[in-house]
């Protein structure tokens, strides 16, 4: 009887076993790959222990010194200190860093700022825009009316002056800009006059470029016109998954309306490990942010002339290709799922993207294009003239037909002397434990 009690069944630990060896796997998948995925990032060593902590399964709802949850003071600390350090790093009045994702800040938001039945004015999904911006996403959860811009799809933002126009006549709570697909910073300030005049709060998506904003690579959405800005915390911005909501704004009713927009909003527990993580990544980003963020931008203009060049279709040529960390290409016609077959072949040979629906697409299954970006190619150390050999393993495995084990053998030895994270207080191995 004794030892049915405390036998284990082995399948559990067969099942845990796999887990942990998929982990280890993937791990290794990443380390011997480019990844190129533009909402992606990795950690520096210091953030990582900031994640992996004790903090893990704590709680502290409400803010500091004024939980709901004894143990807090440490936490305290740590949460003063990441405010301090946001409201520095962009420069504002008002800083949230509890959100545990993009979504999660821009669901707090739109709680704080709209009630049912409201209109928002965004960006559509099939122009670049996200789905926490659709009705089938935040947006509709909140109720809200959607009516989405006019677009210029030669610039690849909204039509400055048909977008202004709609915004008047449609007089919205919530004027909502910024993308996923994001080359080129948003003529905010023409926008925002617009939504000021009929009453709207504006409200800057920066997810994917924050870590751009806050290096002063991009725009600078607080000081041109936005009212709010909500972000995710490991895009651009190198941090652990999480988010961020900010404000110039010193009305401290408004923010207190953003407070409780993401608590008792849309969080309870709010992932602390994750806030840690996020507080480190802050202090690093002020001793290293400027140089990374440029550094990023400059090899996503390298790697788009360096495609051209090889002789795929780059997108926004005459732009310059992006004003961002990413580059978009085109494979085939409209619908045609060419960025689907693209991408699956790239992986064969060690390339990790993802395909994009491009300007014309109707099927998010099967797109034309691939949305590339440079944050972690930057992060382990690649330059401009190692974009020249990124481009030279695309056009090997898309237009020149080579066997794509042939390009992934080379891409694994060429990933090999880019396996340290940098722009870092302690640099250090990026994909660490693995054999
Ligand atoms: C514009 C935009 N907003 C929000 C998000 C969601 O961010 P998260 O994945 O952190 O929820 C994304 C994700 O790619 C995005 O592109």
């Amino acid at each position: 009887m004794c030892c049915l009690i405390f036998s284990v069944d082995m399948s559990h630990r067969q099942a845990a076993d796999s887990v942990i060896g998929a982990v280890e796997a993937s791990g290794r998948h990443y380390r011997d790959s480019l990844p190129m995925i533009a909402s992606e990032n990795i950690l520096s060593p210091l953030v990582r222990r900031a994640c992996n902590s004790d903090l893990h399964g704590r709680y502290a709802e409400g803010l500091p010194r004024r939980r709901y949850y004894q143990g807090c003071e440490d936490f305290d600390t740590i949460e003063e200190i990441g405010i301090s350090s946001a409201k520095r790093v962009f420069n504002c009045n008002f800083a949230n860093i509890q959100s545990t994702s993009g979504t999660n800040s821009n669901m707090g938001v739109l709680k704080a700022l709209a009630k049912p039945g409201d209109t928002i004015t965004a960006v559509s999904t099939a122009d670049g825009g996200h789905i926490s911006h659709a009705r089938m996403g935040a947006v509709g959860l909140r109720g809200l009316n959607l009516i989405t811009y006019p677009w210029d799809l030669g610039r690849m933002e909204p039509d400055i002056d048909a977008a202004a126009a709609l915004i008047r006549e449609s007089e919205p709570t919530i004027a909502l800009f910024g993308q996923s697909v994001f080359l080129f910073p948003t003529p905010l300030a023409e926008l925002s006059d617009a939504a000021h005049e009929v009453g709207a709060r504006v409200m800057f998506d920066a997810a994917h470029v924050l870590g751009l904003v806050a290096g002063g690579q991009f725009q600078d959405p607080l000081h041109e016109g936005a009212d709010v800005m909500t972000g995710s915390s490991h895009k651009t911005f190198p941090g652990p998954q999480g988010g961020f909501v900010l404000s110039d704004s010193d009305d401290e009713k408004f923010q207190r309306r953003l407070n409780s927009g993401i608590f008792p909003g849309v969080c309870s527990s709010y992932h602390l490990h994750h806030v840690a993580g996020k507080v480190v990544a802050l202090s690093e980003f002020e001793a290293f942010g400027e140089e990374y963020a440029s550094d990023t931008v400059s090899n996503a203009k390298a790697l788009g002339e360096a495609l051209a060049s090889e002789g795929f279709d780059v997108l926004a040529e005459e732009r310059g290709y992006t004003a961002s960390h990413q580059v978009v290409t085109r494979h085939g016609e409209v619908d045609s799922g060419a960025g689907r077959d693209a991408a699956a072949t790239l992986e064969q040979a060690g390339i990790i993207t993802n395909m994009n629906m491009l300007p014309g697409d109707t099927k998010a299954l099967a797109p034309s294009g691939l949305r590339l970006g440079t944050p972690e190619l930057t992060r382990v150390g690649m330059g401009t003239d190692e974009m020249q050999d990124v481009a030279r393993f695309f056009a090997r495995s898309l237009l020149e037909g080579e066997d794509p084990k042939a390009v992934k053998h080379d891409v694994t030895e060429f990933k090999g002397d880019y396996r340290t994270v940098r722009y870092c207080f302690e640099p250090g191995p990026a994909y660490p434990g693995l054999d």
